[in-house]
């Protein structure tokens, strides 16, 4: 069963919050936007409507999850980005930050490529599940534990077209 946790309107709010951040620091400068597909595809969009900066937008998919709510830990690389990072503003654009493990990995593989600038713009975060020490520079929520679904977000590729966020409760969100 699912539990409406944001509704579309407390997602429009926040995605311009982070927009209007992005655009103070960048201050007129030229950004690309990396989307971590699949989950953060709708976000990324809404996100970069709302910037006025000069943008390229660029996507990336790693796997770190399976069908299962749990992470295995490890992270692949399924497609890389093709924009050239060199001397440039990144800015990667993740679903949510858990374990942290992901982003790790992603930061490091895009820092060794020399960009001018990167940051972390995360719509929501799961801070008590960290198991390593990462922080997102733009962060939309903060929630606690638990499994949610929606604007993108997944479980076993089902709910990404919901237009809300919600918690998966009852057996299945254990
Ligand atoms: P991390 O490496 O543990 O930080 O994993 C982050 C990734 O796990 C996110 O990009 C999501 O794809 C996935 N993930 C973590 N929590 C959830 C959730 O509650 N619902 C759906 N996917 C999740
Ligand atoms: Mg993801």
């Amino acid at each position: 069963m699912l539990e409406k946790l944001f509704s579309k309107r407390d997602i429009a709010k926040t995605v311009k919050k982070l927009a209007r951040k992005i655009e103070k620091d960048f201050k007129g400068e030229e950004i690309i936007f990396v989307c971590l597909l699949k989950g953060s595809f709708m976000f990324t969009s809404d996100l970069v409507r709302c910037i006025r900066n000069p943008s390229r937008i660029d996507f990336m998919r790693v796997s770190s999850y399976g069908s299962a709510m749990k992470t295995k830990g490890t992270v692949n690389v399924l497609k890389d980005m093709e924009e050239d990072v060199e001397g440039k503003n990144i800015v990667i654009v993740e679903d949510i930050i858990d374990s942290g493990l992901t982003l790790t990995h992603i930061r490091e593989m895009l820092r060794k490529r020399n960009p001018k600038s990167l940051k972390i713009c995360a719509l929501l975060d799961k801070r008590a599940r960290r198991e390593v020490e990462i922080e997102g520079d733009y962060v939309g929520f903060t929630i606690d534990d638990g499994f949610v679904v929606g604007y993108g977000i997944d479980y076993a590729e089902q709910y990404r077209n919901c237009p809300e966020i919600c918690v998966v409760v009852g057996e299945e969100g254990k």
